[in-house]
């Protein structure tokens, strides 16, 4: 049966290859894209949900209504930790995404939630590097909640269909490494997904499940290809 999605972070490099695989599958009835900017896209799939606040708006009364009967949450909201401070870092990251999952998770019992985490991340919480412990914390807190939960974890991530990074640095790093892409592929393709390959993915794990809760990449990949 098909299925109705909420998509976070729709916005995004990761986001905009979900919304386009989600887009152009049959499987995916329709896309809810709850985010603090209008994403200037029109489709008869797509709705928007926009407020600047987004934890504010999970606890506004009008919320559950909106985001009860959905089958799936695949959550790409997420920045980079460069420059930042670990507070600011931990809010984004570990404090906004339960912010979402843990209504969610009461709204929606047991549907499919997928988080774009990131290769290297720590699950014990207590290595040296500040963003893998707290997006290790987010996982397992995730994990813990009354969800089909997925973790993804990819590593370079090459993005396709026109599609580019909110991140400054992420893009000028782009600039540099596309045109090694085929190289990096064909050296590391354990390392390598495309933002094609993670919509695939996230389409899958939500149809079908997977065998495991944290996919690295050589995992998304092959999800990806599964269907
Ligand atoms: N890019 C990579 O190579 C890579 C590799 C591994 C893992 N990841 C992970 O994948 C996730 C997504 O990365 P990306 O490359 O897609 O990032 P991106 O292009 O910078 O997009 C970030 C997305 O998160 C939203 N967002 C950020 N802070 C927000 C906030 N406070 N409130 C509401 N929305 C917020 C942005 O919305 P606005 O449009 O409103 O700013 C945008 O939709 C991150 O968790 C990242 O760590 C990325």
């Amino acid at each position: 049966m098909p299925m109705k999605v909420i998509l976070f972070g729709a916005t995004g490099m990761v986001g905009q290859g979900v919304l386009r695989e989600c887009l152009r599958d049959d499987r995916v009835e329709s896309v809810l894209a709850v985010g603090r900017t209008p994403l200037g896209v029109e489709h008869a799939k797509l709705r928007e949900l926009v407020h600047p606040d987004l934890a504010a708006l999970m606890n506004l009364p009008g919320t559950k209504a909106q985001l009860t009967g959905y089958d799936a949450c695949f959550f790409c909201l997420g920045v980079s930790s460069a420059g930042m401070s670990e507070a600011a870092y931990r809010r984004i990251t570990h404090d906004l995404t339960l912010a979402v999952a843990r209504p969610l998770a009461t709204w929606n019992p047991g549907s499919t939630f997928v988080y774009v985490s990131g290769q290297g991340t720590d699950s014990t919480e207590h290595g040296r590097v500040k963003w893998a412990r707290i997006k290790g914390r987010t996982e397992n807190d995730l994990l813990a909640l009354d969800l089909d939960a997925y973790m993804f974890r990819p590593g370079y991530i090459q993005p396709l269909h026109g599609i580019t990074s909110k991140t400054r640095l992420y893009r000028a790093a782009y600039v540099v490494t596309t045109p090694l892409y085929p190289l990096l592929r064909r050296l590391a393709p354990n390392h390598v997904t495309t933002t094609e390959q993670l919509g695939r993915a996230m389409i899958a794990v939500a149809v079908e499940g997977a065998r495991v809760h944290v996919l690295e990449a050589r995992d998304i990949n092959s999800t990806a290809s599964r269907l």
